[in-house]
């Protein structure tokens, strides 16, 4: 991929790369070939890129994409301008604005190329920044609560980790269901705002078992669970899971522990969470759901596409009002990679391409 670069043959432009699997320092801004054009493509002139959990798993090897090895460019998500439209794509034109999905990386890059099936038009009055909510963090959340997870008028969930990108929208796409009781978990300095979001009640994880503090309020537990830690949370979540109640589990946050890789921490969870025992789903009259956005979008794009319609329809009823925790510049890019490990985030942390983009800027292009 830097081949060019190397050579001096070709434009550049500025892009965030993860050059090895490690610390923050494996994270370098640097000058790449700027992409051609190719037939079923269109390249995007990036405003806001979004960050996930995802990409803190990816700088630690923990997971990537069909195992793929750095160097890359890191980042599933981005909004933009289209500025180049392959000659096969006829129903995207010049100046769109659109926000873009890739479950291979490459999105935090000044301009990128991405196959037209991964582009999605925004309205006009969604944000940039907003539009990198859509996918990973509201798609997400509408698959798992109202897909999965039935939620109905009365019932009660709760939702790990309320106060991040996926909770945030979680909680709202639970509150659209009329009488439901929302259980959150987040750090206590966060529970105002999470409360102000909808959690009914907010629960300090670093303090109390959520299992106790839950069946206190409600003895037989919640009907859904959105579950996004993994490991002993997962396991002891199901104790407070109501007879026909489901776990949706999306997550390997718990794996996290700090900059670097942490293996005994990633086998502890992953071994605590391996086992779903069959005879304990049967007498307990549970469901356990598993959910990737990835490859839903691999091997069902329609259905992918179909979600991501929903929500844009969603905020454009005003039924969903995403959250921007804080704007970050490339060259800002392990200030904004600590802002997540160091749980200090409440919704989404955005990356724009350069400094002067930042924040008052970007507001002004946001319509
Ligand atoms: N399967 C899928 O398709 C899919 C799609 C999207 C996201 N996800 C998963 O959903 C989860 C949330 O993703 P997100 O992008 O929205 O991230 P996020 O929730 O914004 O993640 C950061 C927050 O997680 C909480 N946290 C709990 N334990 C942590 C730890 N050990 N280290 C760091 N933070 C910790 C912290 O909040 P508190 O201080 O309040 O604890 C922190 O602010 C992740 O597990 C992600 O992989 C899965």
């Amino acid at each position: 991929m830097f081949k060019k670069e190397a050579e001096g043959e070709s434009e550049t432009c500025r892009a965030v790369v993860l050059t090895d699997f490690g610390g923050y320092e494996k994270l370098k801004v640097k000058d790449i070939p700027k992409p051609e054009i190719k037939d079923e493509h269109v390249i995007i002139e990036v405003k806001a890129c979004g960050m996930n959990f995802a990409d803190l798993y990816t700088r630690q090897g923990i997971y990537t994409f069909r195992g793929m090895k750095p160097p890359f460019v890191l980042g599933s998500e981005a909004a933009g301008i289209i500025s180049e439209i392959g000659a096969k794509v006829e129903d995207i034109k010049m100046g769109d604005r659109v926000l873009c999905w890739s479950y291979a990386y490459n999105m935090f890059s000044e301009f990128v190329l991405v196959h037209k099936s991964q582009c999605y038009p925004i309205p006009e009055n969604m944000t940039y920044m907003e539009a990198n909510c859509i996918v990973n963090n509201y798609l997400t959340a509408y698959l798992c609560i109202v897909d999965f997870g039935n939620l109905r008028s009365g019932q009660s969930v709760l939702i790990q980790a309320a106060a991040g990108g996926v909770g945030w929208a979680a909680t709202q796409i639970a509150k659209s269901v009329e009488n439901v009781t929302v259980f959150g978990t987040s750090s206590p300095s966060k529970h105002d705002l999470i409360r102000e979001n909808g959690v009914t009640h907010a629960i300090d994880y670093t303090k109390t078992d959520f299992v106790e503090e839950i069946l206190k309020i409600s003895p037989l537990g919640v009907n859904v669970i959105l579950d996004c830690l993994s490991g002993n949370d997962f396991t002891r979540a199901q104790k407070c899971l109501k007879p026909l109640g489901r776990i949706i589990h999306i997550g390997i946050t718990g794996m996290m522990q700090g900059e670097k890789r942490n293996f005994m921490k990633n086998l502890k969870v992953w071994w605590q969470t391996k086992d779903i025992g069959m005879f304990n789903l049967i007498n307990n009259n549970n469901a356990v759901c598993g959910l990737s956005i990835n490859n839903l979008f691999e091997k069902d794009p329609d259905a992918f596409r179909c979600g991501v319609g929903k929500i844009i329809d969603l905020y454009k009823e005003q039924k969903i009002k995403p959250r921007i925790d804080s704007v970050w510049s490339f060259d800002e890019i392990i200030e904004a990679t600590k802002c997540m490990v160091e749980r200090k985030n409440i919704g989404k942390i955005i990356l724009v391409p350069k400094k002067e983009d930042n924040v008052d800027k970007v507001e002004q292009f946001q319509n």
